[in-house]
């Protein structure tokens, strides 16, 4: 099972968006998918309720309402036999809860918007992590993906700045592009769009996923297993 947590304190940058995109990806490969929410404005549970019967179903674990003994269990039950839990993260997460996000995690993606407010932030949620939740920079965990970019702009080359300067791994940048938004509203990835209007778009996801799926990340999750 590979766990991908998908987080950053900052809100609206594009988290809901990484998770539900790699959901169905994984469900459409065959994988069987565990989308774990933990916001309680409920987005990925919204867009599960969306999500047609006739496309590859994905469970959706509530990890917002954590009340009960049975729902605990429950969500450890539901995850049991997963290939994929893909968890989506809420905006204004503190260092104490980074620890219980990232518990287990085979992967940290961080989306970051390219502005300058985002780009602080964005370092301060890495510095956390790389402190609080006992992620070794050279772990190669923490993956960056740049969100809703436009190119040619002068706030996307200081972000890319930015990212050359951290330690871990910058793995790519996504345009902004309304297929994130069209998809949303019909509880679909843009992989289930017609591929002729998402082709570049489905493209740039490329090297988040061969990430995702390399060695390096197998091996830890392999050795956590033993
Ligand atoms: N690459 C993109 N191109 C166009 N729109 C995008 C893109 N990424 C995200 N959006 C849109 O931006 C808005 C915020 O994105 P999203 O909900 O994924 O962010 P979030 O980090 O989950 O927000 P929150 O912190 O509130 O949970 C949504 O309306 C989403 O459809
Ligand atoms: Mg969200």
């Amino acid at each position: 099972m590979r766990k991908v947590v998908v987080m950053n304190p900052k809100g609206g940058s594009g988290k809901t968006t990484l998770a539900t995109n790699l959901a169905a990806y994984y469900a459409n490969a065959g994988g069987k998918v565990v989308l774990m929410d933990y916001d309680p404005q409920g987005s990925s549970a919204r867009w599960i309720a969306a999500r047609p019967a006739d496309r590859p179903s994905i469970d959706l674990v509530k990890a917002f309402e954590r009340s009960t003994r049975t729902t605990r269990s429950w969500q450890l039950h539901t995850s049991l036999d997963a290939t994929h839990v893909i968890v989506d993260t809420p905006a204004g997460t503190t260092r104490e809860t980074l620890e219980e996000f990232t518990r287990d995690a085979d992967a940290v993606v961080i989306p970051v918007l390219p502005s300058e407010i985002d780009i602080h932030a964005a370092s301060r949620c890495i510095g956390d992590l790389l402190l609080c939740a006992k992620i070794k920079p050279r772990d190669g965990r923490i993956g960056v993906v740049a969100n809703r970019v436009k190119k040619n702009t002068r706030v996307y080359q200081a972000l890319l700045r930015f990212l050359k300067a951290l330690e871990i791994p910058f793995i790519t940048s996504l345009r902004d592009a309304q297929a994130y938004v069209h998809a949303a509203g019909l509880g679909q990835g843009i992989f289930e769009l017609p591929q002729y209007r998402v082709k570049t778009d489905v493209e740039s996801w490329q090297p988040l996923l061969t990430w995702l799926d390399s060695e390096q990340l197998t091996s830890k999750s392999e050795s956590a297993a033993s």
